[in-house]
C-alpha cells in the first residue's frame, strides 16, 4: 500500500471541492488494514474512510489520512429456489451492482438504481429512494471495528438502520465496512407505489415488468430530477426530510394547505424540498453556489465554490426555513 502526501481530493468528493488530504491511500486488500495499524493511523483521530465521497462537504483541507476503500468482489454465498444471498465488497460501485442483480432478475434493490455510491457507503446512511431503503435487503455487514481492532459481522439489527442513518453514521470513525451481504428475491417483487415510477411503467406497456424495467425507469427519473455528478457538483439531498408530530403537522397544514407530507406510524415526514422552495430558494444562485433548479434539496457547486461557500448558503436556507415554518432542518451530508 502506497501512502501519498498532499493529495488533491477533488476527484474524491462529488461536490468537486478543491481541498487536499495530508495523507492518502487506497485500501485494496484486507491486509492493508494491518499496515495502517502499523503506521498507528488508528491511534489518531484524524482519519477518514471514503467510498466515492458522495455525501461529504469538505470545508477545509483534511489534516490526516484519507483512506479510499477499493475492496472488490461479488460472491454468491447461498441460493434457494426463492432467494439469493450475495456478499459484496465495499469498494464495488453501487449502481453497477444494482444492474448486475437486475439483469439476473434478482429483486429488491431495483428502486435504488443510479444512486451515486459505493456498496460500502450505502449502509452508512441507509440509502433510500422511491419507497425502498437498503436496510430491507441487507442481512449482515462485515467491518473492521477500530476501537477493539477486531473484524466483526453485524446483523441487520445491530446496524441500527433508521431514516438516512445507521450505527456506522452514529459511530463514525469506528468502523471500516469491508463487505455487505444482501438477500434478494428470485421471485418478482416490485414496489411501484411511487407515482412517477408507476406512470413511467404504465407508459412502457409491457406484459410483465422486470427488475431491470424498474431500474431503467428510476434511472430516467433521477437523471431528470437530479444533477449529473460528472457535470455539476452536488451531494444529492443536502438536508433530511424533517419529521414532526401529527399535532404539529395539523397546525402547519392549516396554515399551508399545500404542504407535502408523508404519514408515518407515529409522526409525519415533510418534504424539505417543498419547504425550501416556499422560502424562495429554488434555482437561486450566488456566484459559484446555488440551489438546484429542479430540486431545492440539492445544493450545487457551479465550479469554483469552496466548502465554506456551500456551508454559508446551507445556513441561510436553514435560517429561512426556521423563520417561516419554525422547523430546524438537519443536514444529510457529512460536514467536515
Ligand atoms: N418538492 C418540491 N420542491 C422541490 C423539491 C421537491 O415541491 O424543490 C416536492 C416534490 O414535488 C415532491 C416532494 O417534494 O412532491 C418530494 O420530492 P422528491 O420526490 O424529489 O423526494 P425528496 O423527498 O425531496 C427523497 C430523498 C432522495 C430520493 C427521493 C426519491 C431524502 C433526504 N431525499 O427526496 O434521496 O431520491 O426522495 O425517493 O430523503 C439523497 O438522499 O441524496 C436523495 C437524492
Amino acid at each position: 500500500m502506497i501512502v501519498q502526501e498532499h493529495v488533491s481530493l477533488k476527484p474524491y468528493n462529488s461536490f468537486g471541492l478543491d481541498v487536499n488530504a495530508c495523507y492518502f491511500c487506497e485500501l485494496q486488500e484486507r491486509r492493508d488494514i494491518a499496515l495502517l495499524q502499523e503506521r498507528k493511523v488508528f491511534d489518531t483521530e484524524s482519519y477518514l474512510i471514503i467510498g466515492e465521497g458522495n455525501n461529504i462537504l469538505f470545508t477545509k483541507d483534511f489534516e490526516g489520512y484519507v483512506i479510499h476503500n477499493q475492496l472488490r468482489g461479488i460472491e454468491i454465498i447461498e441460493e434457494t429456489t426463492d432467494t439469493i444471498s450475495l456478499k459484496v465488497a465495499a469498494g464495488e460501485d453501487w449502481h453497477a451492482f444494482v444492474l448486475y442483480c437486475c439483469e439476473k432478475e434478482w429483486y429488491g434493490i431495483e428502486n435504488l438504481a443510479y444512486i451515486p455510491s459505493t456498496v460500502g457507503a450505502a449502509p452508512v446512511q441507509n440509502i433510500g429512494a422511491y419507497g425502498t431503503e437498503i436496510k430491507n435487503t441487507v442481512t449482515t455487514v462485515e467491518a473492521y471495528h477500530i476501537p477493539t481492532r477486531e473484524f466483526v459481522t453485524l446483523t441487520q439489527e445491530q446496524c441500527k438502520f433508521g431514516y438516512r442513518t445507521s450505527v456506522f453514521k452514529d459511530c463514525a470513525k469506528q468502523y471500516i465496512i469491508l463487505s455487505v451481504t444482501f438477500q434478494l428475491s428470485k421471485i418478482p417483487q416490485l414496489n411501484t407505489t411511487y407515482k412517477d415510477i408507476n406512470e413511467a411503467l404504465r407508459a412502457l406497456d409491457s406484459q410483465s415488468t422486470k427488475a431491470l424495467d424498474v431500474a431503467n425507469v428510476v434511472t430516467q427519473i433521477r437523471k431528470r430530477k437530479l444533477p449529473e455528478p460528472s457535470e455539476l457538483g452536488s451531494a444529492g439531498s443536502f438536508f433530511k426530510n424533517p419529521v414532526v408530530s401529527k399535532a404539529r403537522y395539523e397546525s402547519l397544514k392549516n396554515q399551508y394547505p399545500a404542504i407535502i407530507s408523508y404519514s408515518q406510524e407515529n409522526d409525519v415526514k415533510l418534504a424539505a424540498g417543498w419547504l425550501i422552495e416556499q422560502c424562495g430558494w429554488k434555482g437561486y444562485r450566488q456566484g459559484e453556489v446555488g440551489v438546484y433548479d429542479k430540486q431545492s434539496l440539492i445544493l450545487v457547486n457551479y465550479g469554483h465554490a469552496t466548502g465554506q461557500d456551500i456551508l454559508a448558503l446551507a445556513r441561510k436556507i436553514t435560517a429561512s426555513v426556521q423563520q417561516k415554518f419554525e422547523i430546524d432542518l438537519q443536514t444529510e451530508v457529512n460536514i467536515l
